[in-house]
């Protein structure tokens, strides 16, 4: 186990005392940080007292250490994941070779590409929700999104240190552009589209962190095989933060489902504008946020077909998540059966570990849906069985971009595709509504009507707790 120094300035476990340029430059960055945090971050609760998780080593007993804190004195700080003996690369040409300690100059140019995209969703979700708070159904939800957030500004951290350690002087300046992109911003956007879309509602919210999140435990995934071994370790690291931003999600969508057949059962009817009359969130709505949340985290995983991908998996730069369950880990003789537009398609299986991961993700995806179902199915309301949309559905990125499929993946008429498109992802009229909902209940053990309460607090607690002091 490797402790965290928490009298130095910057908690870590990377020995940063013994090596006083890189704990310089990063002293340098961590007052920007905090500049950053107060301006970008969630906007007026700097104050409150916050119920938080805090990592003081990456053993099994400390790296969840919870007390209240105030969110700009939260610690963030560097935290590796223990190094594995005689670790080997696990995957492409070089399979079998020492992982890397430091950067092969040959591609030191992709892995700072890789780990800069990384980066920058990490402060980017944080400035999506920074208005969210206002609105919170509950200090336990209020609570749930700070955890988030200042975990993905340790994210942020996570990846600044591979830039400052390992990529020198443009591994700083990379760090710095971290804080100056914004998402949203005309001038200076976020690397992707999706995380540059504000999140003004909670529903919105659960969604992002049940697909968009996961996108993002995919990456890691995909990124913890790495052969850059300090890149492997961050990434296992992140993984166990990333977990509670799924239980976020998951749970999240489930209270929306069991609230909205309360509403149901309680008024006899399933009639969407009556269950919307009476302030809950119709199942059908909850399907188009879904279809509208799932398919633009698909687009994510980038093109089905991929040389770049191919180059990074021949490389042994990024493997496919869980690359230890695959049997064949080179893939120069394999191939994949993709379905396009024009037809089915054999494709080398090395340009498509895009879709191998994306095959993977909504597996993963998967999981929630068939839990959230058997409620439903047990409230006796099983034909409101809720639904991924199929991977071809509202595509902008891969062969899929433009084709007006359905959610059930035909393709249809580019009028029909149009005249439909209402009914399978939120309108105007429908985001209005789901505004209407948003009005914040910030007293202990209160919860908002369109959502249920939780089965269980955080840590042990009572759900009634004051997870968050507002004073
Ligand atoms: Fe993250
Ligand atoms: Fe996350």
């Amino acid at each position: 186990m490797s402790g965290i120094n928490y009298s130095e300035k910057i908690p870590n476990n990377v020995s940063l005392a013994t090596d006083r340029a890189l704990q310089r430059a990063l002293e340098h960055w961590q007052p920007k940080f905090i500049d950053w945090w107060k301006g970008m971050g969630p906007t007026d609760f700097q104050a409150a007292d916050v119920y938080l998780r805090t990592a003081v080593s990456v053993d099994a007993e400390g790296w969840a250490q919870y007390g209240a804190v105030k969110m700009p004195e939260y610690r963030w700080g560097i935290f590796l994941a223990d190094a594995v003996a005689q670790r080997k690369i696990g995957f492409g040409d070089a399979m079998g070779q020492p992982v890397w300690q430091q950067v092969p100059g040959e591609y030191r140019s992709t892995l700072r590409r890789l780990i800069v995209t990384q980066g920058d969703t990490e402060p980017a979700s944080v400035e999506q929700q920074r208005l969210l708070g206002h609105t919170c159904p509950s200090l336990y939800d209020l609570r749930n999104l700070f955890q988030v957030n200042v975990e993905e500004g340790r994210h942020l951290w996570a990846m600044v240190y591979l830039l400052h350690a390992y990529f020198g002087r443009d591994g700083r300046e990379e760090a710095e552009e971290l804080l100056q992109r914004h998402s949203g911003d005309a001038d200076k956007p976020r690397i992707l589209t999706t995380f540059n879309e504000p999140i003004s509602d909670w529903l919105s919210f659960y969604c992002f962190t049940y697909f968009t999140d996961r996108d993002g435990k995919y990456q890691l995934k995909s990124l913890a095989e790495s052969g850059f071994d300090p890149l492997s370790r961050t990434c296992r690291f992140m993984l166990t933060e990333e977990a509670h931003h799924m239980f976020v999600g998951e749970t999240g969508i489930g209270r929306v489902v069991k609230r909205t057949l309360e509403v149901m059962k309680e008024l006899g009817t399933d009639d969407p504008a009556r269950i919307r009359a009476h302030g809950a969130v119709d199942l059908g709505l909850l399907q188009k946020y879904l279809n509208f949340w799932c398919s633009s985290s698909l687009d994510l995983f980038g093109n089905e077909i991929s040389s770049n991908s191919a180059a990074n998996f021949a490389n042994g730069l990024k493997g496919r998540p869980d690359e230890t369950s695959y049997e064949d880990h080179v893939l120069r003789e394999a191939t994949f059966q993709l379905k396009t537009p024009q037809g089915e398609e054999n494709v080398p299986m090395l340009n498509a570990v895009n879709e191998v991961m994306r095959e993977s993700y909504l597996k993963d995806c998967e999981i929630g849906l068939k839990r959230w179902n058997r409620v439903i199915e047990r409230a006796g309301h099983g034909a409101f069985a809720l639904r991924l949309p199929s991977t071809r559905f509202r595509r902008s990125i891969g062969i899929w971009a433009g084709q007006p499929a359905d959610p059930q993946g035909n393709v249809v008429a580019k009028e029909v595709y149009e005249k439909n498109l209402a009914n399978w992802i939120p309108t105007d009229e429908d985001r209005t509504f789901v505004k209407s909902l948003m009005q914040r209940v910030a007293e202990p053990g209160k919860i908002a009507g369109w959502v249920a309460p939780p089965d269980r607090g955080i840590n042990n607690l009572p759900v009634e707790y004051e997870y968050v002091k507002l004073h």
